[in-house]
């Protein structure tokens, strides 16, 4: 039997991670914290898959999609958490449990960030933990596929 597969969507910019703004979002790269997501899910018997993108009619897609292959969906949203709701929508639509991670605690930065219109309809929110919030994030993502949580 496969493993549940768990999608971890990333939206605009943070593929520039590493060099993008070092003393708000650290210096991990995308890659290096796709490497430690692949590392937990093995060990959590889940399947995953990346995508990335700047463009929202892609995320979008990449969201609805997840209705018929994913369990799981762990996403940080970047700049589109503070007002797509089309992307909001799309999170309602998908039907599967939907993490929020953010890198940095945006309850401690610019007013503008301190509203999510993702986080309504996410089953969980990480923030300010830098890389291991997605890794915290998988986690409660398995958890709760395992009737756990
Ligand atoms: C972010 C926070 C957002 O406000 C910002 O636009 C990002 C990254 C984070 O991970 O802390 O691109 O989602």
């Amino acid at each position: 039997m496969s493993s549940p597969l768990v999608l971890i969507v990333n939206g605009p910019k943070l593929n520039t991670l590493g060099t993008r703004e070092p003393e708000i979002y650290g210096t991990t790269t995308l890659a290096q914290i796709e490497e430690m997501l692949r590392k937990r899910a093995a060990e959590l018997d889940l399947d995953l898959e990346f995508f990335q993108s700047d463009v929202l009619d892609e995320l979008i897609r990449a969201i609805r999609g997840a209705r018929e292959r994913a369990a799981a969906i762990v996403m940080n949203p970047a700049a589109f958490t503070h007002y797509a709701l089309a992307l909001r929508d799309a999170v309602e639509e998908a039907g599967v449990p939907l993490y929020e991670v953010h890198l940095s605690n945006i309850y401690a930065r610019e007013t503008f960030r301190r509203h999510s219109v993702i986080s309504p309809v996410a089953a969980g929110v990480v923030c300010g933990l830098g890389p291991a919030g997605y890794v915290a994030a998988l986690e409660a993502a398995a958890r709760k596929l395992k009737g756990n949580a």
